[in-house]
């Protein structure tokens, strides 16, 4: 399981079954995404994740785009503004890009990327329904994503970071397409201590958002390096989860500049 192709396709048929609205791959995920929960451990623990969004963004999002798989409100601090160009990576169902698209406008644009085709399907079907002219959704990895160098104003991501294996990769692409001064914004799980070898190994914690976390340390080691500045952590929740090692599990909201 610590294959990250391994780790990949398994995140990857979990959250197809998420997508499809099937129940009882991992029975504990299902039923706490119906409760607008998030993640879960294996030992069934429901953790509610879930990211609330104000009154005046929830008009943006369509009925079937808040999955309840967030852990943030990345909009809220990303300074979205009208005619920008916005990446929002593993957008999942969309909810995301909807709230964006409602600030860039008709003169900017939203392009949404997740590796799973039934997200790609779901989000497509909930743009149909608000008839939302300027999101795209595009079928990619974060490790390589479709999106040419230098051409977006603000990269978006809520809860998905922790699910690459290789973080590295991740802020290098997230650097690479970004304008110079653009920003991201993203929402993600950390933890404060060690996840055990059987915690990493395990297939439903990693799905879950929690085996795939690092140190918070590690997290702002490797956007500092990636080249990113004035790096600043706008909101920050712990939850009531204790790792094997006794380490808790955080949600934070980070943003730099490129
Ligand atoms: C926890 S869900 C979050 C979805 C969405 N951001 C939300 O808040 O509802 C994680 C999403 O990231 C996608 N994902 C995970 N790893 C990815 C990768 N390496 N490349 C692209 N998408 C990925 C999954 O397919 C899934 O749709």
């Amino acid at each position: 399981m610590n294959n990250p192709k391994n780790i990949k396709e398994s995140v990857k048929e979990k959250y197809g079954q998420i997508a499809k609205g099937k129940i009882g791959v991992i029975p504990s995920i299902t039923s706490c995404c119906s409760s607008d929960s998030c993640c879960v451990g294996s030992d069934s623990t429901v953790i509610d994740m879930s990211s609330r969004y104000d009154k005046a963004d929830m008009t943006a999002i369509p009925d079937g785009a808040d999955l309840g798989l967030g852990c943030g409100t990345p909009t809220v601090y990303a300074e979205l503004k009208e005619g920008m160009i916005i990446l929002d990576l593993g957008s999942g169902a969309g909810i995301d890009c909807f709230v964006a698209s409602k600030y860039v406008g008709k003169t900017g644009r939203v392009i949404g990327v997740d590796m799973t085709e039934e997200m790609i399907t779901k989000a497509n079907e909930n743009k149909k329904k608000i008839n939302a002219m300027n999101v795209e959704f595009r079928l990619g990895e974060i490790e390589n994503l479709p999106v040419d160098n230098n051409t977006i104003d603000r990269v978006i991501s809520n809860c998905v970071i922790n699910l690459v294996p290789d973080k590295k990769i991740a802020f290098s692409e997230i650097y690479r397409v970004l304008k110079p001064s653009g920003k991201f914004t993203v929402s993600d799980i950390v933890v404060d201590g060690v996840i055990s070898e059987n915690e990493r190994k395990d297939a439903a914690l990693w799905a879950g958002c929690i085996s795939g976390a690092i140190s918070r340390q590690e997290y702002l080691d490797i956007i500092s390096i990636t080249g990113f500045r004035d790096t600043i952590i706008s909101s920050e929740k712990k939850y009531d989860y204790k790792l094997k090692s006794g380490g808790g599990l955080y949600s934070i909201t980070v943003s730099g500049t490129k």
